[in-house]
């Protein structure tokens, strides 16, 4: 995985975001409804100052139609003082009768005033609504009444003060709940997160106890969908580890097949060559010349089957891991000579010359059977696919590393062959058809040369030959 924790977006943190948006979508709303209460409450100042000054102009004015017009400025004067309006009494041209104002209004525009009879003015008081009615039993005379029009609403700050106080505790409330149930949610996706990203390493248990179902929310929701994917995961899971246990089996059973296999074969096997020997040590009598040769040929087929048998034996124990390495210290020059005298006999009758060259002596801490098995494995395959030319066993060292290279001037290897020819019955397509091996050499000697630390490497030219190259530390555990 990602590494695959690294992937992951940047996530919202639910927690803050929750109640602020909450908190904030509250205060909008007691906001605009603050503010349509206000509006309200302005419509109604000025509807209520447009009575009062209606009002104050039609009693007004019937009082002043009683009584003697002496008396009338005293009347007004008291009914302005009384009421908080400004109260005048004009003509109709406009000129001004009796005044209680704070400053009248010139003859023009109390005329147009006169003219319009209701409607809004300013004076020095501030912004009135004003009525103008006539006097009862004089059509020519007025009562002009100016009343104020409150700035703030009457009621505006009581009800703004009520509306914070409301706004405050639901806020509040509100901010209180979401937090709680987002904290809630966060910590269920938190504990989903978690357990999915246990389950996301490798050798995990997914099968273990499926994360508890604790809301009805979509979180919930959720765990569930995903416990029903980690229980068909497991289910899958442990499908899979029944089939890979089923073909461990047989590949074992496979595995002590060959063996008993072999050790059958073994048996008849080294009778025929123990008895091929005796005959061409001619103990039991001379040999006519075909009878040697057809002796030798049962001889040599013999020993084929021979090598196919420790071959598959070797093979099936390394399979198994049940070949064990008996580590000495050998001098694998020797090992290298001893070899190269004995392969005279495989490159008989052919026009290859075998030879030894590098250090004197080389000694190494390995199983020296295991070691001239991997030599001679690579110094069989040199002889037997080089037609002409030569095969070359060359022993060197650095610091850390003993190197044997088998060289020839053989068909050589394409690269694409390369890798497949190291596996278990890998073969060139032209040697599958001879059937002259069984492709198992070059796998017994890369994995013991594993066992021992080291490495084969291989450097080949297509039609000029090929290098296989050894490599083993020179201390056991080293490069
Ligand atoms: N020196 C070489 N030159 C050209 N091809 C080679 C050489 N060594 C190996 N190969 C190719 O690699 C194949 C695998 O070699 P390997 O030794 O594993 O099997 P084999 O020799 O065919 O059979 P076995 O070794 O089991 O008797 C060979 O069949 C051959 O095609
Ligand atoms: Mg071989």
């Amino acid at each position: 995985m990602v590494s695959r924790g690294t992937d992951r977006r940047g996530a919202w943190p639910l927690v803050v975001i929750a109640p602020l948006f909450v908190a904030l979508v509250g205060i909008a709303v007691a906001v605009a409804i603050g503010a349509l209460g206000v509006a309200q409450l302005a419509d109604e100042a000025i509807d209520h100052a447009s009575v009062r000054a209606a009002w104050t102009s039609a009693l007004l004015g019937e009082r002043l139609s009683v009584l003697a017009p002496a008396l009338r400025l005293e009347a007004v004067q008291l009914a302005a003082r009384r009421t908080g309006a400004e109260i005048l009494v004009a003509g109709e041209p406009g000129d001004v009768v009796l005044d209680a104002t704070l400053g009248a209004p010139d003859t023009a525009h109390l005329r147009e005033l006169i003219a319009a009879r209701d409607g809004e003015v300013s004076t020095l008081m501030g912004r009135t609504r004003f009525a103008a009615r006539a006097l009862p039993g004089d059509p020519h005379a007025f009562v002009v009444s100016f009343v104020r029009v409150p700035r703030a609403p009457e009621g505006a700050p009581a009800l703004i003060q009520a509306l914070f106080a409301l706004t405050t505790l639901l806020v509040g409330v509100a901010t209180v709940v979401a937090y709680a149930v987002a904290r809630d949610a966060q910590m269920d996706i938190s504990y989903v997160t978690r357990r999915v990203s246990d389950m996301a390493v490798v050798r995990s248990e997914p099968s273990g106890e499926p994360v508890p179902v604790r809301t009805i929310d979509e979180v919930g929701v959720l765990t569930s969908a995903l416990n029903e994917l980690v229980g068909r995961f497991a289910e899958a899971e442990l499908g899979y580890r029944r089939d890979l246990e089923r073909a461990r089996a047989a590949d074992r059973d496979r595995a002590e097949f060959l063996a008993a296999v072999s050790h059958e074969l073994r048996t008849p096997l080294n009778a025929v060559l123990g008895f091929s020997d005796v005959l061409l040590s001619e103990v039991d009598g001379p040999l006519s010349p075909d009878a040697r040769e057809e002796i030798e040929q049962i001889r040599q087929s013999g020993a084929h089957l021979s090598d196919l048998v420790s071959d598959i034996l070797d093979f099936s124990a390394l399979e198994g891991g049940r070949l064990v390495l008996h580590r000495a210290p050998v001098d694998l020059v020797a090992v290298a000579r001893e070899l190269v005298r004995e392969s005279a006999v495989l490159a008989r009758g052919k026009d290859v010359a075998v030879r030894l060259v590098g250090d004197a002596t080389l000694v190494v801490g390995v199983d020296p059977k295991r070691a001239r098995q991997i030599i001679g494995n690579l110094l069989g395959n040199a002889i037997k696919f080089t037609v002409k030319g030569e095969v070359v066993v060359a022993l060197s060292h650095d610091d850390a590393c003993a190197m044997i290279d088998v060289s020839d001037t053989g068909p050589g290897i394409h690269p694409s062959e390369r890798t497949s020819i190291f596996e278990e019955y890998g073969q060139t397509p032209a040697e599958r058809g001879k059937r002259r091996g069984t492709g198992l050499g070059l796998t017994i000697a890369r994995r013991l040369t594993a066992m021992h630390g080291g490495r084969i490497e291989l450097a080949s030219e297509v039609g000029r030959g090929s290098r296989f190259r050894v490599v083993l530390p020179l201390k056991p555990g080293g490069p």
